[in-house]
């Protein structure tokens, strides 16, 4: 059985007055209408355990969008022992259909709850209505489907077989279970991390940020419709470091699939090197952890491509894409011109809440970063180094709203061009227009990470020595383009060094790391 590669889900527009933003709009204001009691799900079951947090929109702190039960170490516990229960059937269910609960899943989000999830991602995670769309509709559909195709091309490599014997790959699921934590700013990476080792025959503990559970619940209702069966897939809310010690400490532990931050994911390595005598089998460790993600304009580049690079790559979502352009190099004979035309566009972007369609900036996640984020602005507005450019400001009255904030340095290595921000905060560094390969040199070793970056010129030899010398650079290299919007099937995406293992998103490559292949021989 082969699958063949699909097409990717059409993006709608929700135009003003086309049904599309009259049906998203309906279903926010049911969202908002009444509050949710979200259950965390083990087993099949709804776990309501009493102990609660509020959820509420960053952009509306005054409003309670309702709340979700927490659990403690029993609840990890049972999830294992649920997921555990779950494994032998699952994994010998046909492989076909675990993948037609996987696309049935894709179809529903499509026609039936796309409102939901676009809506859910919204008001829980501050996504204007078409950051939710490529999202929380098109990427996770993407991801559902082209998995399928993928494992399909997977099962299909096989080696080869002389006369008289049979050769065989048998990819089976591993041998335990595997952990799926998942960050807030994509709820295509919440649906895509426990879903594609799942569809790998795997079974699962699911555990997304505190500040993603509204979308989180969306994805499992949508999973258990489709007829996911109980336990394969268990979605907790609990502590990180207490799922940590309780998850890695299991002898059945086979596995983490993550997207979060450097510092947590080598924690977990850690604790997992120390109870490495404990598994059954060595454990499979999967992360994508941020990133420092540049542009790099070249002298022949073009003004309004690399102004509108920026100004999309550094402040969509709010500059909170482990994506997004944070650090800027743009060479003295067109700087002042992308300057203006960067300023002068941010000036047109509107900020908001995400039910007005007319914001381009909503809030950022939650006080912890608003906090972190404007602590940089401060700082930056105290240095001699440093100028502010654009934005500067914030208020936390109604949301934790900032401002597209542009510094600009003089220091290629001010802080601001070093360090994983994860906010709308870029910083621009001027350099000599004729000493383009020593600013290539520059780019390559100021961060330690590696996931995105963009090499703006027209000029084919600059691509060409971009392109090669930046080859450790970033896992996602754009040429022309800003370094966000990676769309599956296309791009796949992830990078290496302090960004993760490069166990790219959306392709065969992470499949891979879900299977476990046997040999067979066989002597006919
Ligand atoms: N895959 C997301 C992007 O490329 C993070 O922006």
């Amino acid at each position: 059985f082969h699958f063949a590669a699909p097409v990717n889900e059409p993006v709608y527009s929700y135009a003003p007055g086309s049904p599309e933003r009259v049906a998203l709009k309906k279903q926010l204001a049911a969202f908002k209408a009444q509050e949710a009691d979200i259950p965390m799900y083990i087993g099949g079951k709804e776990v309501r355990t009493g102990k609660t947090q509020e959820l509420r929109p960053p952009h509306e702190i005054k409003h309670k969008l309702g709340q979700f039960h927490t659990g403690d170490a029993t609840h990890i516990n049972d999830a294992i022992t649920a997921a555990l229960q779950a494994r032998a059937q699952w994994a010998d269910t046909p492989w076909e259909q675990r993948a037609g609960i996987f696309l049935k899943a894709a179809e529903l989000i499509a026609t039936k709850y796309r409102y939901h999830l676009n809506a859910a991602t919204m008001l829980g995670q501050s996504k204007n209505a078409y950051q939710a769309e490529i999202d929380s509709a098109c990427e996770l559909i993407d991801f559902l489907r082209f998995n399928v195709h993928y494992l399909s091309e997977i099962y299909n490599q096989q080696p080869y077989s002389p006369q008289g014997i049979h050769n065989r790959l048998e990819y089976r699921p591993l041998e335990g279970f595997v952990l799926a934590v998942t960050p807030f700013n994509f709820t295509a990476i919440a649906g895509n991390l426990p879903t594609s080792a799942a569809l790998c025959g795997n079974v699962v503990v699911w555990k997304p940020a505190d500040t993603q559970v509204y979308a989180a619940n969306v994805i499992m209702k949508v999973l258990i419709e489709a007829g996911l069966p109980a336990g394969v897939i268990n979605l907790i809310y609990t502590d990180g470091p207490l799922l940590g010690d309780v998850a890695f400490s299991h002898p059945d532990f086979a596995g983490i699939h993550f997207t979060g931050s450097t510092a947590v994911f080598q924690q977990m390595w850690k604790t997992i090197g120390t109870n490495i005598s404990k598994y059954k089998t060595y454990p499979r460790i999967v992360g994508e952890t941020g990133g420092k993600d540049f542009v790099l304009a070249h002298k022949s580049a073009d003004v309004d491509v690399t102004a509108i690079a920026l100004a999309r790559g550094a402040f969509e979502y709010q500059g909170q894409k482990c994506s997004a352009a944070s650090r800027a190099y743009l060479p003295s004979n067109i700087a002042d011109a992308v300057k203006a035309k960067l300023v002068a566009e941010l000036a047109t972007m509107k900020m908001g809440t995400t039910e007005d369609f007319s914001n381009f900036i909503n809030a950022v996640i939650d006080e912890r970063s608003f906090n972190k984020i404007t602590n940089y602005i401060e700082n930056a507005k105290k240095d001699p180094k440093a100028k502010i450019i654009a934005g500067g400001t914030y208020s936390k009255a109604e949301g934790y709203f900032i401002a597209p904030t542009v510094i600009e340095v003089t220091d290629p290595h001010y802080v601001t061009m070093c360090e994983e921000i994860f906010g709308p905060v870029l910083t621009i560094y001027t350099y000599d227009a004729e000493k383009f390969e020593e600013i290539i040199a520059t780019v390559d070793s100021t961060s330690s990470y590696a996931l995105t970056g963009s090499i703006i010129a027209q000029d084919r030899y600059a691509i060409d020595l971009a392109t090669k010398k930046l080859v450790n650079s970033a896992g996602n290299f754009y040429i022309n383009d800003k370094p966000t919007g990676a769309v599956v099937g296309q791009q796949p995406f992830g990078g290496a060094r302090a960004s993760g293992t490069n166990d790219k998103a959306g392709s065969m490559l992470n499949l891979y790391r879900w299977l476990s292949a046997r040999t067979i021989k066989e002597t006919l």
